[in-house]
């Protein structure tokens, strides 16, 4: 039988309360819905605007189950949750995604073996174990190369570029003894994402295509609709939906691609949960992302993911408020009435940090890319 969706009203719970719980909770409350979060953190970027915020470890599992026992389901902006959180949690409600899927993209070997072994184009990529593991892979994937923690990376925290053999000890060294993954240096052209989601009755929505420019490994611009042929968008949308399927995901799910000089598609990694470049969906799109992964969780009908007009994103680190020399000069970015801010909420600016972003919504793409790029600029500049 088909279990009943969760409807407004009911109370939804997040694990994790960074920006993308945030912008969840503001979607869920606009719909009828209560929030509950849970993370280790206090005043959160989704604490603020919850109706509950639960601070404890993840680790502590009868917190866990009592938060899961005040929630109609559970769902997440992090997902380095414990396996063991999630499964309280399942013991009480359902959690979608599940902890199955949380699992696999938890680690980018076991993330790398699915998609593999399912037939998804990735990157050619060794486990590794041992420096003589790392000499081997160096041998057989030659260099350059990528070595990253097999665990616990973002915004390329825990990689490093691999140019020489020379460099081999040193940066087996930088593992710490934790388990790792060589993975063949892409030749990449652009990189793109899809954020698609699927409900429990199998039904697919993904959004048009994102294409992504980061700058010293963190997303720095996203612009809509991705700049590559319409043959590459359909395809990158058949593999996100493949990958949905095959992992039976319930809620949102985000596969970053990249697409090669000679056109391409290899998947790069997969986030089980909203994306940093799904924002410029809130501007741009009828439903956004945070709306979607509220529907596909509760069992709702999915929403319309038509692009209304290009876009563009522009991410606000922390290194804006240090070069502004403190206050951003918001009024000088807002000048331009296409430009609308998102601010976090966060109280202490950080280099890298991702504070905020800008949205340009326009005619054209170049033309929103070059909004937002100068509203950016305006914010240190005056
Ligand atoms: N195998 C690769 N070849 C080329 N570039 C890569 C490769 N892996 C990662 N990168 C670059 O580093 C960025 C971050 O890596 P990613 O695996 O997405 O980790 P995370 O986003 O979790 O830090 C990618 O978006 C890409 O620009
Ligand atoms: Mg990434």
């Amino acid at each position: 039988m088909k279990p009943s969706p969760i409807l407004p009203g009911s109370t939804l719970g997040v694990l994790g309360s960074g920006q993308l719980g945030r912008m969840f909770a503001l979607a869920a409350r606009q719909m009828g819905y209560r929030i509950h979060v849970y993370s280790p953190e206090s005043d959160t970027p989704t604490g603020q605007i919850s109706d509950l915020e639960v601070t404890a470890p993840y680790v502590d599992l009868d917190r866990v189950r009592a938060f899961a026992r005040g929630v109609q389901v559970v769902t997440f902006e992090f997902e380095n949750v414990p396996s063991d959180t999630s499964r309280a949690c399942a013991e009480l409600v359902p959690v979608r995604p599940d902890g199955e899927v949380l699992h696999i993209t938890q680690n980018r070997l076991r993330e790398k073996m699915f998609l593999a072994s399912h037939g998804f184009p990735v990157t050619e990529f060794r486990r590794i174990g041992s420096l003589a593991d790392l000499e081997q892979a160096a041998t057989d994937l030659g260099l350059p190369a990528i070595l990253k923690t097999a665990s616990f990376g973002y915004d390329g925290k825990g990689q490093q570029r691999i140019t020489t053999r020379e460099q081999l000890p040193t940066a087996y060294a930088g593992l710490g003894g934790t388990e790792g993954i060589l993975e063949a240096q892409v030749d990449f052209g652009m990189e793109v994402s899809v954020v698609a989601a699927r409900t429990l009755d199998g039904r697919f929505a993904a959004f048009p295509v994102f294409e992504n420019a980061h700058s010293h490994h963190i997303l720095d611009i996203t612009m809509s609709p991705a700049r590559i042929p319409p043959d590459l968008a359909w395809q990158a949308e058949v593999l996100a939906q493949g990958i949905l399927d095959a992992l039976g995901v319930v809620g949102l799910l985000t596969v970053e691609l990249f697409v090669t000089r000679d056109g391409r598609l290899l998947v790069n990694e997969l986030a089980p949960r909203t994306h940093n470049s799904g924002h410029l969906t809130l501007d741009a799109c009828p439903t956004s992302q945070f709306e979607q992964q509220v529907r596909a969780v509760c069992g709702l009908p999915l929403g319309d993911v038509t692009l209304a007009r290009p876009a563009a994103m522009a991410n606000l680190l922390g290194d804006v408020w240090i070069d502004a020399g403190g206050t951003p000069r918001w009024t000088a970015a807002l000048e331009d009435p296409s430009i609308r801010l998102h601010l976090y909420g966060k109280a202490e600016p950080r280099r890298g940090r991702k504070m905020g972003h800008l949205t340009a919504v326009a005619d054209t793409i170049e033309e929103a890319i070059l909004r937002v790029s100068r509203a950016r600029e305006r914010l240190v500049q005056g």
